[in-house]
């Protein structure tokens, strides 16, 4: 939907939600991040944005055993500890591709993942002790870059795992490029996207359409293999 995130998630019923796994503004184009003159993120819906209207509304959709994340860097951070709801953890990604700082400050090489939960949250016990610093940018693994931002599908993925369960529903307001949703639609979960920015329609359908034609042919494939037709998968000895 193209929507602005508070008025989407207005349009959901009181505890519907599972997960609202959700990459907001970071609000980093107000910061002094400069490689020579060039302004490193300098977007214009990255400037104003408040959080708490949208936190308010998440909560309210969340179900009694569901959770709240929320990408952010040190400029909101601040902002996500204050708000009076139990944070379960602050889950870092220490993405390694980060673009040294040319002007008197750091470059962050870390993005914080804000973790709310409420009583009953479900939790997946990963196997390792951490499920995403061996996590990349989304060029890493072959994904077209649609967004400055754009999160890798496989960092979606394995949050979905821990946090969610097969026909969840996942709710990402901030979709853009559709990545928390081409995670969810791999793994068996129900979503609903949204975005402010009428852009995002356009890529984010078409990598589901994507999605769905490789789920589809594969179905295909089965289905020939299976019926034992499928000419195109016979090997034909000495080729
Ligand atoms: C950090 S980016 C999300 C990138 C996305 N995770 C991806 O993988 O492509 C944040 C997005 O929030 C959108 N946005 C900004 N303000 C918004 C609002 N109030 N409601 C909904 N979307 C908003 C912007 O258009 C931008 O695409």
């Amino acid at each position: 939907m193209c929507e602005e995130a508070t008025t989407l998630l207005k349009t959901l019923p009181n505890k519907s939600v599972d997960l609202v796994l959700s990459d907001p503004p970071y609000n980093a184009s107000n910061s002094n991040l400069k490689m020579w003159n060039y302004k490193l993120v300098n977007e214009k819906w990255d400037k104003t944005f408040d959080p708490i209207p949208f936190l308010d509304e998440a909560f309210r959709v969340i179900r009694d055993w569901g959770s709240v994340m929320v990408f952010c860097s040190y400029h909101l951070l601040w902002k996500y500890l204050m708000y009076p709801k139990k944070v379960q953890q602050i889950i870092h990604w220490n993405h390694v591709s980060c673009v040294p700082s040319l002007t008197k400050t750091y470059h962050p090489c870390v993005e914080y993942i804000v973790w709310y939960s409420t009583p009953r949250y479900t939790f997946n016990k990963p196997a390792g002790r951490n499920v995403i610093n061996d996590v990349k940018k989304p060029y890493q693994y072959g994904e077209e870059k649609y967004h400055p931002t754009q999160k890798p599908i496989v960092l979606m993925e394995r949050l979905l795992k821990v946090h969610s369960n097969e026909w969840d529903l996942v709710v990402d307001p901030f979709c853009w490029s559709g990545s928390t949703c081409v995670a969810a639609a791999k793994l068996n979960r129900k979503f609903i996207w949204g975005d402010i920015d009428p852009q995002y329609c356009g890529i984010a359908t078409q990598r589901i359409n994507e999605l769905w034609q490789k789920i589809n042919q594969n179905k295909d494939l089965e289905k020939k293999m299976v019926d034992g037709n499928d000419e195109s998968q016979v090997t034909i000895a000495g080729e």
